[in-house]
C-alpha cells in the first residue's frame, strides 16, 4: 500500500518511513510478539521495559554515546526542556547563561530563562529578521557562564549551524528538535541535547533530553518530581505513564535508521543530497524565488521561500496541494513556503516536487 504520507513537507509533525507506518499499524491491532494491541500494553510490562531499553541503546550506538549520558524519554515537548534547563541548571547562579537568538524557536527559549535566573542574550539576529547565525569570531562568550543554550536548526527560518558555537570551557545545551539524528554529531561537545520526537523520531507525545550525569550531579536544585531530570533517570523514563505508543514509534524509527538507512553517515549523505536538488532548484528560478536563509547557514531540514509575487503565493499552496503535495505552508508568524525534508522523506519525492514547482513557475495559475 503507498501512503501519501511520501509527498508530506510538513514542518512536523511530519512525514515518516513507510515501512514503520505499516508496522504500527499492524501494531494497533496487535503486537506480534504480544497478541494484543500497542494502545492497550501496560507501561509496566517487561515488553515495554525492554522498548525503552532498546530505543536507548539505538540511540547511544547512532550518536556514540558515552557512558556518562543519560537517555530519557520524557514528555512536555521541547518547550517543557526550555524551562527544566534553566530550572535545574541556572537557578541560584550569580553568573548570567548565555544564550543565542537565531530564530522563532531560540527566541521563545529566552523568557524561560529570564524568568529563572541571570541570562545574557550573546548573539541577536532578530533585528535583521533572523536570516543568518552567527560566526565564532562575532560573539563574545562569558567563560563562566552556567551553559550556553542554541538551536541547531531553526525550523522557521530554515537556518542551520554547520559548525558547533560556543567555548568547549561552558556546557553547551543545544535544542535539536528539527535536526536530530540527521547527521552525526560530536555529543562529546554537549553537556545536554534535547529534541522532540515530531520531526526525525516519530509522533508527538515524547522528548528525548540526552543529559550528563556528571554535570546533572552537580545541581543543588530542588524541583517537583516530574521537572527533575533526576528523578527520570532513576525511574527508567517511567516515572509515571509514559506515551507508549509514541516510544514504541521512535523505536520502529530508530531500528529503520540503523539498520534500513545504515546510520547517520549515511542519514546525512541523503539529507544533503536532498537539501542541494531543493536549493539549486529554487535558485534556478532566479527572481521569482527569495530564499529566506544565507547560502551559509542554509538548513537541510527546512528550506523556507518567498515568491517575488505575492499573488503566487496561495495560487502555489493551492495546487500543489490538489498535486499531492502537502503541508508547504510557511510558519504563521513568516508566511512564504517550507519545504520540510526530514529524515524519512525520500529523494524521489524531492525529485517528485523540484519538477513540479519548475512547472508552476512557468505556468502559474
Ligand atoms: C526547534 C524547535 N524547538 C522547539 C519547538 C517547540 O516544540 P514543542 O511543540 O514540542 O514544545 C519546536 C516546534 O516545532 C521547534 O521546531
Amino acid at each position: 500500500m503507498a501512503f501519501l504520507d511520501e509527498h508530506n513537507f510538513s514542518g512536523g509533525p511530519g512525514v515518516l518511513p513507510s515501512s514503520v507506518l505499516q508496522q504500527v499499524q499492524q501494531a494497533i491491532l496487535q503486537v506480534p510478539e504480544l497478541g494484543i494491541s500497542l494502545l492497550g500494553v501496560s507501561h509496566r510490562s517487561d515488553w515495554f521495559a525492554q522498548v525503552v531499553a532498546e530505543a536507548e541503546s539505538h540511540v547511544r550506538y547512532l550518536l556514540n554515546l558515552e557512558d556518562d549520558f543519560a537517555v530519557l524519554f520524557l514528555q512536555g515537548g521541547a518547550t517543557q526542556q526550555f524551562s527544566m534547563v534553566p530550572m535545574t541548571f541556572l537557578a541560584g547562579s550569580t553568573s548570567p547563561a548565555n544564550y543565542l537568538d537565531t530564530g522563532y524557536w531560540s527566541h521563545k527559549s529566552l523568557p524561560h530563562a529570564a524568568r529563572i535566573g541571570p541570562m545574557r542574550t550573546v548573539w541577536s539576529g532578530y533585528a535583521r529578521s533572523y536570516r543568518d547565525l552567527p560566526l565564532q569570531h562575532e560573539v563574545v562568550y562569558d567563560p563562566g557562564a552556567p551553559y550556553l543554550h542554541y538551536v541547531s536548526n531553526e525550523t522557521v527560518e530554515g537556518l542551520q549551524f554547520h559548525e558547533i558555537p560556543g567555548l568547549d570551557s561552558v556546557p553547551r545545551v543545544c535544542d535539536m528538535s528539527s535536526d536530530f539524528l540527521s547527521r552525526p554529531v560530536d555529543m562529546k561537545r554537549y553537556a545536554l541535547v534535547y529534541a522532540h520526537a515530531q520531526k526525525n523520531l516519530g509522533p508527538a507525545g515524547v522528548t528525548l533530553a540526552l543529559v550528563r550525569k556528571s554535570w546533572l550531579d552537580q545541581t543543588k536544585t530542588d524541583l517537583p518530581d516530574f521537572l527533575d531530570y533526576r528523578q527520570h533517570l532513576q525511574a527508567r523514563s517511567i516515572l509515571n505513564t509514559p506515551p507508549v505508543f509514541a516510544i514504541y514509534v521512535v523505536l520502529l524509527v530508530l531500528r529503520w535508521l540503523r539498520f534500513e538507512i545504515g546510520g547517520l553517515d549515511k542519514m546525512q549523505a541523503i539529507n544533503a543530497a536532498k537539501a542541494s536538488k531543493i536549493y539549486n532548484a529554487l535558485e534556478r528560478l532566479g527572481d521569482d524565488v527569495k530564499i529566506h536563509a544565507q547560502p551559509s547557514c542554509r538548513s537541510q531540514m527546512n528550506a523556507v521561500f518567498h515568491f517575488r509575487h505575492p499573488e503566487w503565493q496561495q495560487k502555489f499552496l493551492d495546487l500543489s496541494q490538489k498535486a499531492g503535495f502537502i503541508g508547504m505552508e510557511g510558519h504563521r508568524s513568516l508566511g512564504g513556503i517550507r519545504i520540510s525534508m526530514y529524515n524519512a522523506m525520500q529523494l524521489q519525492a524531492i525529485d517528485d516536487l523540484v519538477e513540479w514547482v519548475a512547472e508552476f513557475c512557468r505556468q502559474p495559475g
